[in-house]
């Protein structure tokens, strides 16, 4: 059974509130070249039993290794390897997961971002002849951007939020509106340097080393630790005319998506996402509308149960131009006539628009209040997004009120390769739906985990073939079927060939000890 998330984390939690300090001989026994960066202080340890997500559900990790080099890194890897206590290792990017997938319980978390901020030099090299960027797996995209901007090129596919890692995105997909183009994030990279279960450094590519590097791209942590990434590069525009056009209707809205996902450059668009605001939910005023736009979206809200909207973004350098294509892509799509918002940035605050509006809302108050974050992502196949909304957004979600957002919008299978390790549904055009719960209180995080476990029921229940993204599932039977029998095997086999111990990233909760 695939809903038993809830159960799970209060079964860790119930663990985590039991665990009796387990003294962790292995610990004397260390390698004296990292000792030092060894830190097994409750201080360190209690931050990396939790996340993005908010709920700390398991055992802290014995110590967390701040590593000044990728050999220590190796050196740590070789050491658990061979001892013969069970010592689980999670590399932690920006513990943005929402579900302790980096955590290592009473093992040891790598803190990557030391990496990154030894010797107070950037990891990160640009090749402007190659078209390429060498990024440290530890590194934040916002600051590959950084770097590749300065020789005007940038990465081509783009997460909405910009402060996670490369090692972490990549292990993942690293999904955005950039994806019906040039593909997810791991769809994007040339090489790639791992660092295996055994702490061997092995570069990767689709040439050389393919099995690795192909696992490893949407690998979950579960082979090895992505210490360098090559990532292709593109000229970065100048400027971005980003829009917001409104729909009171799914088909027309899921109708000019796919519309504009089918549009090759340079005619289409160059972003394409989309939300749903479920039960008259209301915008806020923000950097992107007007006081009156503000305005007459919320009397539209007022009047329909559910909007969308449809957001785009069209890059370009020259005014003129740009102009003229909007213009003659909007004459074809049906939005409510003149709901159509846009406005006009730079590629930077273009792609680093979450970040700049949370900073614009929470200002510089460095706000203790604790925030859940019970998120679902899930991938869902074209031929499905109408039950799905007749059974979720109008069923399910009916009366909720709802705190946070929900991603609507489609990509194309064939910019994913299906030799890598992520999985996405059996159809040519899906749509991920990303249901981005905030709750203010634990009870809050277990009504919306609730709700969540509804709707994979009511997918199971009604043959909706969805994969999850960012998955969480906590029974082999529920990851092979996940991965599908021909994905689930090589997948095994990998394993048992670059973390045979089954040391690597233990908080996905795919192979059992
Ligand atoms: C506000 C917010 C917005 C987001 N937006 C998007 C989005 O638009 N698109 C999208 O695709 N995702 C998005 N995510 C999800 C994000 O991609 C995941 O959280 C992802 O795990 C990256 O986060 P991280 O770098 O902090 O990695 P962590 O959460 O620290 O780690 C994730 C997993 O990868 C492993 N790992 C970390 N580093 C490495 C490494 N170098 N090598 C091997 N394994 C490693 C960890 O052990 C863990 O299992 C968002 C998350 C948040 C919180
Ligand atoms: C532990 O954390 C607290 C709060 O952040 C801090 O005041 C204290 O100095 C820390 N202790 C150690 C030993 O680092
Ligand atoms: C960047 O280049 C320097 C100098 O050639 C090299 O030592 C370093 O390993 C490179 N870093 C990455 C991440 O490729
Ligand atoms: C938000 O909108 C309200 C009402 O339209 C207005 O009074 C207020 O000044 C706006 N705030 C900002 C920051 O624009
Ligand atoms: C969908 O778009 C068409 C064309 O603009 C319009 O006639 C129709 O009313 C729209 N449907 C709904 C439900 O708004
Ligand atoms: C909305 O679209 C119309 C028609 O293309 C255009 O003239 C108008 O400027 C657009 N409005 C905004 C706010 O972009
Ligand atoms: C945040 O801090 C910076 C510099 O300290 C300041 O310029 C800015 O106005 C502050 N922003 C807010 C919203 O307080």
């Amino acid at each position: 059974m695939a809903f038993n998330r809830l159960a799970l984390a209060v079964a860790l939690l119930a663990v985590a509130a039991s665990a009796a300090v387990i003294s962790a001989a292995w610990l004397d026994h260390v390698p004296l070249e990292i000792a030092s960066k060894l830190d097994s202080s409750s201080n360190a340890t209690a931050r990396f039993a939790t996340d993005y997500g908010g709920v700390t559900s398991a055992p802290p990790p014995a110590a967390v290794l701040r590593p000044s080099s990728v050999e220590d890194i190796a050196v740590l890897l070789r050491f658990v390897h061979g001892v013969e206590t069970r010592v689980p290792v999670a590399a932690r990017g920006n513990g943005h997961s929402v579900h302790g997938q980096a955590f290592a319980p009473d093992g040891v978390v790598i803190d990557m971002a030391a990496l990154g901020n030894s010797g107070g030099r950037r990891r990160i090299n640009v090749s402007t002849e190659g078209m390429y960027v060498d990024a440290g797996g530890e590194h934040l995209w916002i600051e590959v951007l950084e770097e590749t901007l300065k020789l005007g090129l940038s990465p081509r596919s783009w997460t909405d939020y910009l402060y996670l890692t490369v090692g972490g995105t990549l292990s993942n997909a690293g999904i955005g509106g950039q994806v019906f183009r040039h593909g997810p994030q791991i769809s994007t990279v040339y090489e790639l340097d791992v660092l295996t279960g055994q702490g061997e450094l092995i570069t990767c590519s689709g040439e050389s080393n393919q099995d690795l590097f192909y696992g490893a791209l949407g690998g979950l942590g579960q082979l090895g630790i992505i210490t360098r990434a090559r990532i292709a590069l593109r000229p970065a525009p100048a400027r971005v005319r980003w829009l917001r056009l409104f729909y009171t209707d799914l088909d027309n809205f899921t109708k000019d998506q796919e519309f504009l996902i089918s549009k090759p450059d340079p005619i289409g668009f160059d972003y394409v996402e989309g939300e749903v605001m479920l039960n008259h939910q209301s915008v806020d005023n923000s950097t992107f509308y007007s006081n009156q736009a503000v305005e007459s979206i919320n009397r539209l809200a007022a009047e329909f149960d559910t909007l969308y909207f449809l957001e785009g973004a069209m890059y370009y350098d020259s005014n003129t131009v740009v102009d003229q294509k909007i213009e003659g892509l909007l004459g074809e799509l049906n939005f409510v006539p003149g709901f159509n918002f846009s406005n006009d940035v730079t590629y930077l605050e273009f792609l680093d628009r979450v970040h700049i509006e949370i900073q614009r809302v929470e200002g510089n108050s460095t706000s203790s209040t604790r925030v859940f974050h019970p998120w679902l992502n899930l991938f869902l196949p074209k031929s499905r997004v109408r039950d799905f909304q007749i059974g979720v957004f109008q069923g399910i979600l009916h009366n909720i009120n709802p705190t946070g957002l929900v991603l609507l919008y489609p990509m194309n299978k064939n910019r994913w390769n299906d030799l890598m390790t992520a999985t996405v549904p059996d159809e040519e055009v899906f749509y991920v739906v990303g249901f981005l719960w905030t709750a203010a209180t634990v009870e809050d995080w277990r009504s919306f985990g609730a709700l969540n476990d509804e709707v994979l029921g009511f997918c199971q229940q009604h043959g909706i073939e969805v994969k999850q993204y960012l998955p969480l599932y906590t029974s082999q039977g529920d990851w092979e079927r996940h991965f599908g029998s021909v994905k689930w095997e090589k997948f095994v086999q990998l394993k048992r060939r670059y973390d045979p111990k089954a040391l690597l990233a233990p908080g996905q909760h795919i192979f059992a000890v």
